[in-house]
């Protein structure tokens, strides 16, 4: 496996590859859900490449940017064995000019939800993603639906900017009890743990209801909240796939995204439906 610092050496090293190349962005502490996106990518392409970069620009002040899990050797091996070809691992001061010009979000879906309660969030992505493709120009970029605003805004962003990058949603990867993998589950303690699964499990709940022809928005974010009782929900939302707050499900075709805090960890969990 190769390892890059430099995004002019990493440009240098794509000149030479040809085929099909898959792209997997990360900020590390890699995990299942990690592996299962450099898995398909190894599936579907001749040559995969992978990125470790703690973006500081989609930190808000006062979030979790110095404390953010870094293992950086363990991520390095999990790369070998999973047989990623090439690994980018830059600073941000190679990443980021003093001055250059930004990339705002469109006002929907950009300003809601994580976008409202995270503002700026997904500039600081939407800005590193553009750097990241242009860097590596892959034919195939690798993003996992739990992260399901920011899919769709950078599926947004490569659409309307004419770039040559295909997104490939990936599925949630989920610990056996539920709890959707995310490198911030690091923060949880034992206990924080157990009630982190309430998340999950409204998601289930919900698909149980559905299930049943419960097709009211209300109805099902009103058994949700109960099965979330205890947490600080910050919010459930049902939306379409273009993120428009929906009134009544219409399967295929809907979104039911959660936020919640646990101690002092913000989580995140949806289910595609
Ligand atoms: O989803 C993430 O880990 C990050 O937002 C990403 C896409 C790597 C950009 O920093």
């Amino acid at each position: 496996m190769k390892i890059f610092n430099n995004p002019n050496d990493l440009k240098e090293y794509r000149k030479g590859v040809k085929g099909n190349i898959g792209f997997v962005p990360t900020m590390g502490a890699l995990h299942k859900g990690h592996l299962s996106l450099m898995e398909r990518s190894k599936k579907e392409n001749d040559i995969t490449i992978v990125s470790i970069f703690v973006n500081p620009t989609q930190f808000l002040p006062g979030e979790d940017l110095d404390q953010y899990p870094s293992r950086i050797d363990a991520d390095k091996r999990i790369c070998e064995l999973a047989g990623v070809d090439a690994l980018f691992i830059p600073t941000s001061e190679v990443m980021y000019a003093h001055t250059e010009p930004m990339i705002t979000v469109p006002n929907m879906p950009g300003y809601i939800l994580e976008g409202l309660k995270r503002p700026g969030h997904f500039n600081g992505v939407l800005r590193v993603v553009m750097k990241l493709l242009n860097i590596t120009q892959p034919t195939h970029a690798y993003f996992g639906k739990k992260d399901a605003q920011q899919l769709y805004l950078i599926t947004n962003m490569v659409q309307s900017f004419f770039m040559d990058t295909i997104i490939v949603p990936c599925e949630i990867v989920r610990e056996s009890e539920g709890l959707a993998l995310s490198s911030r589950n690091a923060y949880l303690s034992d206990d924080e743990k157990k009630q982190a699964l309430k998340i999950s499990k409204s998601l289930k709940v919900a698909t149980r209801a559905l299930m049943k022809k419960e097709f009211s928005a209300a109805n099902i974010k009103a058994i949700m909240m109960e099965t979330m009782e205890g947490l600080d929900v910050e919010y459930i939302a049902i939306v379409d796939r273009d993120f428009n707050e929906i009134e009544t499900i219409v399967l295929k075709h809907s979104i039911i995204l959660v936020a919640a805090r646990v101690g002092k960890t913000r989580l995140i969990d949806n289910l595609w439906i």
